[in-house]
């Protein structure tokens, strides 16, 4: 079943195309990576994909829970927001945007579970901290604010809040950029668990190639706002069809 289809996706920022046509279905529990250079619309892709940003072109359908197909951009803004704080997720490029920075850790996971609807306060703890321990944060700083966290923790504490409320598809835009490779490993286990076993379907975009490579079942690779390869991850990486793709690999895969 999908539950994200984009259709013609178009947007520009001024004078810059930094989506161009962007056509594809997100099936349930499906882990897609999205790869490219800087600048070549990854976050823009995504923002659109979860309704945050409105498409000057095409459109985004969300496939809801008892089959029903929602186009992203023709139902309220209350009822896209309300989307994205419970049956999406969405790991910021940057945690500022994710997070609030004043206010603690345990807080932040709380006012996400709070907008899901949860009502009882032990709940609300006990499923704070479940979640802080998945990421391997550590519970005595549950209280303490993300403005004092590195930036390896905002970004964990971000994927922690986001999949608190058990959603359905999670954006997540560079999640293990500064992790180190023992927490990042437990991240990638955390995020394929939780799409095998409960259906959770991912978009992730990295830089790291070893990430979409260990991680996703398809690959998308952009350039200048445009898909310009994607298939099977182990095709796409092992066999790339595009000589853009090969420089990526080459240059990255390569390096390691
Ligand atoms: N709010 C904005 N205003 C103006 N231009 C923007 C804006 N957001 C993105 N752009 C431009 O659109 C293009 C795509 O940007 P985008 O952030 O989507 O790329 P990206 O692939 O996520 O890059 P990175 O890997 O550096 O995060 C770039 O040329 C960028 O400068
Ligand atoms: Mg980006």
């Amino acid at each position: 079943m999908e539950v994200i289809s984009a259709r013609g996706l178009g947007k520009s920022h001024g004078r810059i195309r930094a989506c161009e046509n962007v056509t594809f279905d997100l099936h349930e529990s499906e882990i897609m990576g999205i790869v490219g250079e800087s600048g070549s619309g990854k976050t823009t892709l995504l923002k659109l994909l979860a309704g945050m940003t409105t498409p000057d072109a095409g459109e985004v359908i969300y496939g809801g829970k008892d089959g029903e197909k929602l186009s992203m951009f023709d139902i309220p803004q209350s009822a896209r927001r309300k989307l994205l704080r419970t049956e999406l997720g969405f790991v910021f490029q940057n945690p500022e945007e994710g997070l609030r920075m004043k206010i603690s850790a345990g807080g932040n996971i709380a006012e996400r579970l709070l907008e899901g609807g949860e009502r009882s306060y032990r709940a609300v703890r006990e499923n704070a901290e479940k979640w802080l321990e998945k990421v391997e944060l550590p519970l005595d700083r549950l209280d303490s604010k993300p403005e004092e966290y590195s930036g390896g923790m905002k970004a964990r504490l971000q994927i922690a809040k986001n999949l608190a409320t058990e959603p359905r598809v999670v954006f997540l835009d560079e999640p293990t950029a500064g992790l180190d490779v023992s927490v990042q490993a437990k991240i990638l286990d955390l995020l394929r668990v939780l799409s095998s076993e409960f259906g959770l379907s991912v978009l992730l975009v990295t830089h790291d190639l070893m990430v979409a490579k260990l991680l996703s079942h398809r690959i998308m690779v952009m350039k200048d706002g445009r898909v310009i390869e994607s298939g099977l991850t182990d095709r796409v990486l092992d066999d790339p069809g595009e000589p853009y793709t090969q420089l990526l690999v080459s240059s990255i895969l390569g390096d390691a």
